[in-house]
């Protein structure tokens, strides 16, 4: 169980501009959790702008890209082999683009975690902005999850909810989700870092 640990020690995967990441590491520098820890950072794609934030900080940032391996399983070996070295037992997933496959699931199971801006199963997998407007729904939000082999489809640790207004573009819906996924991360984390907790069928149930 995660939260038998003293300390946990989390390994952050990432595709774009890390703005997530950011604020998980800020919730941490700030004394917000007791146990987590963000001691490693990768992405699939090279000089992606979310890993300059780890410059300066105690977090290893891992060199090697997806197009570095002849394969994303070739990749994930990687990313296990030097995040298992870290001692990583958490693995977040903060805008990461690819599908999570075995090698990463064997290696952390029921310790991959993601944030989805809907609110699943709602408008899962790519441009979920777009699907919520085009369908005409009058609220959306964020959804932090389990990860499984499935498309944003594990169990839900925690969700928020915006209100979608007429007048919503991709971007202005985007961006008043992503001030919730920014709360809500940390929070999910601090949870599951810090309580004890089960998967029931699929329902993620924390101890009081
Ligand atoms: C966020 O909207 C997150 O929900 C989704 O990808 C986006 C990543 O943004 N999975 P950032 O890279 O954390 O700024």
């Amino acid at each position: 169980m995660l939260n038998e640990k003293a300390e946990i020690r989390a390994g952050v995967l990432l595709s774009g501009r890390g703005s997530n990441f950011r604020a998980i590491v800020q919730h941490e520098q700030a004394g917000y959790f007791r146990k987590l820890r963000v001691v490693c950072v990768a992405s699939n794609k090279a000089g992606a702008p979310g890993l300059a934030f780890a410059a300066d900080k105690d977090i290893v940032c891992l060199d090697k890209c997806a197009a570095d391996f002849e394969s994303l399983a070739d990749f994930e070996q990687y990313i296990v082999t030097e995040m298992k070295r870290l001692g990583v037992d958490l693995l977040i997933l903060a805008g990461y683009m690819r599908i999570v496959g075995k090698t990463l699931l064997d290696a952390w199971p029921c310790a991959i975690v993601n944030i989805h801006p809907s609110l699943l199963p709602s408008f899962p997998g790519l441009h979920a902005h777009a699907q919520t407007l085009r369908y005409g729904v009058k609220v959306s939000g964020c959804t932090v999850h389990f990860v499984d082999a499935g498309l944003d489809s594990g169990p839900i640790i925690g969700q928020r909810t915006v209100p979608v207004l007429d007048t919503d573009t991709e971007e202005t819906l985007s961006q008043r989700i992503l001030e919730q996924e920014h709360e809500l991360y940390s929070e999910c984390l601090k949870r599951i870092t810090e309580q004890a907790w089960s998967i029931h069928e699929r329902t993620v149930v924390f101890d009081s």
